[in-house]
Order: C-alpha cells, then structure tokens, then sequence
C-alpha cells in the first residue's frame, strides 16, 4: 500500500512497513538529526520542516496514513474540546490530514498513558473526532514483548478504517506470538541477552556502527532508567528522555557496568544493525527511543500487504 507517514522520526514504523513491501510515498519530521538520519537509511522521500508549516493539499494522497502524534494539551481534556486547544495543534494536523485525504486506513501510535489523559476523557474524543471524520476506529493496548521484540514497551495503536469501505473490518489486528512463560502454543518472550549478547564490548576495538554509550553513571534507584535490567527477561522499554530533567537516559547493562550502546538500545528495538544514526549520541538515543519497534512495525505491514491482496478495496 503507499503509505503518507507524519512525525516520522528516524523512521522506526516506516522501516517495518517498507519492509513487508508497502511504500513509503510522503514523510515529515521536525527533528533534523532524525531526518539526516531517515535519509541515509530508509530514503529521500521526508521533508524536514515543522508541520504546521505544511499545506495539507500539499500532501500526496495514500492508501494510508501513519503517525504518532505528540499529546501535550491531552491532560485537560475533561475541561476543553482538543481540537480547540492550542497546544493540540500536531493532533490537530494528524486529525486534519485524515480527514481532507480519506485514506483507506490510519495506523496511529501512542503512549499508555494517553488512555488515562484528562480521566480517560482524551481518548473518548480522539474516537470521536475520528468517527466524525468518517472513520471506524478499533483500539489495542500492546506490549510488543508480546510480538517478539526483546522489551517490555507497552503502546496504544488505533487502527482507523474508512466508513465507506463498509462494515466489515478489514485490517486483523495481528493477534501475539510470544508469551511471557511461552504458555498456550506461542513462544517465549525474548530476552535481552539473546537480543544484544553478542556484540563486542565497546571499550574494544571493533567495527560495530554506533556502539558508544553515554558516560552517565549507572546507579540503582528504583524509578526510570536506574533500574537494574535482568538479561533473561526482554529489556524494560528504550526511552527517548530521562527523568523530568530531559536529559538523556540510555537504560543500564545487564552487567551493571555501563549504560546501553547506541547500537545495543537500537537492536532492543529491533533495528537492522546496518541502520546508522545519524546526530550527537543523545540525539541518536532520542531516535531511538521515540521509534516503533521495526519488528512490530513489519508485522503492522503485513497485515496491510494482506489487505491489499486479499481483500477488494
Ligand atoms: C514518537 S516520534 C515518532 C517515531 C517514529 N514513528 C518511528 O517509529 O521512528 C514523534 C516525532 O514527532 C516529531 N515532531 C514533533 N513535533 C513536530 C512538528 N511540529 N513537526 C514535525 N514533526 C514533529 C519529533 O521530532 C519525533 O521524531
């Protein structure tokens, strides 16, 4: 399917979706460090500019859109009507886009938190504004260790289909194929030994792309990215910020030495190891943290590429 992708950051979901055959038509990101960085790896299809700066009719049409939007004026919505709020603006634009271009489909990613934001009242009208805008909308709660990626990231995905396609569901949200004890005929979830075990240490001479870590010191506290990690479990999720300060994070090793390698943090989020990074090494870990699993992703893209062949749209 050709796909329009906004907020694309260093293109983790696009990669996924490519990678199952579906093209990449249209991308933007703010982020310079992102875009240099999509540009190398996945192509020259993005725009780098802030959105709002973006004429929608500007856009190319898709079969689908794609998009994780940024929510930070969600917390107030039992008080306000989102897309009246200014600082709503990039929902807004997501919202807009959907609404002039029609695709067959959104694919929309987000944080956990987004389900509890202004008491629950944020997520009851993104539905809305979607069925409004003439989409049905179905709403899952994943954690991608669920899928086989070594981390426990838990994200909401709203699949959107349009309503002239008819009643029929079309989009089979992908159902899981990893369990936590490999219990009821599915695989065990994947550790993050298995997933980064066998890179070099860093400290050594070696060839391995992006595979410096940040110096921060690796200290036990039991909140956020100063937890210890266990390597037989999937790795806790790869963030994109630290604690409030803003500062970057890079989780710890399991060997309770050093903090994750670029390359190490990549990997968990399931990046080809030819993926290079492009920015400062803080920028690098904030692409990264802010990305859809590439293995999640691909398995989003199947699901389409099945639609596209199975299915008469
Ligand atoms: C959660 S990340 C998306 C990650 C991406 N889906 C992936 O899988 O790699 C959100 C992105 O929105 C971008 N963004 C934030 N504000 C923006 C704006 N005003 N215009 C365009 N992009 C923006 C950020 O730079 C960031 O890369």
């Amino acid at each position: 399917m050709k796909i329009v992708s906004l907020f694309s950051g260093a293109g983790g979901l696009d990669l996924g979706l490519l990678q199952a055959g579906n093209t990449i038509i249209w991308a933007n990101d703010i982020d310079k460090n992102a875009v240099e960085t999509y540009r190398n790896n996945i192509g020259n299809r993005i725009v780098l500019d802030d959105i709002k700066n973006i004429d929608i009719a500007g856009i190319p049409e898709g079969d689908v859109v794609v998009g994780g939007f940024p929510c930070q004026g969600f917390s107030q919505a039992n008080r306000f009507r989102l897309l009246d709020d200014e600082r709503n603006q990039l929902y807004r634009f997501f919202y807009e886009v959907i609404k002039e271009k029609q695709p067959y489909f959104f694919i929309a990613e987000n944080v956990k938190g987004i389900l509890s934001l202004g008491n629950g009242e944020a997520i009851k009208q993104i539905i809305a504004d979607f069925e409004e805008a003439g989409y049905y909308t179905d709403l899952h709660l994943v954690n991608m260790a669920d899928y086989g990626v070594p981390e426990t990231r838990q994200r909401v995905i709203i699949i959107g289909q349009r309503r002239s396609l008819g009643k029929k569901i079309l989009f089979r949200f992908p159902l899981p194929t990893h369990d936590k004890n490999g219990q009821n005929g599915l695989k065990k979830w994947v550790s993050i030994r298995e997933a980064i075990g066998h890179f070099p240490d860093p400290d050594t001479p070696n060839d391995v792309l992006n595979h410096e870590y940040s110096k921060y010191k690796v200290e036990y506290r039991d909140y956020t990215a100063h937890r210890q990690t266990d390597p037989d479990k999937p790795s806790p999720t790869i963030l994109a910020r630290g604690n409030g300060g803003g500062g970057v994070c890079a989780i710890p090793h399991y060997n309770g030495i050093r903090r994750l390698t670029v390359r190490e943090s990549a990997s968990i989020q399931t990046f080809p190891e030819n993926f290079e990074f492009y920015g400062t090494k803080g920028a690098c870990y904030r692409q990264i943290g802010n990305a859809v699993p590439v293995m999640f992703a691909n398995i989003l893209g199947d699901e389409l590429m099945r639609i596209e062949r199975d299915e008469k749209i």
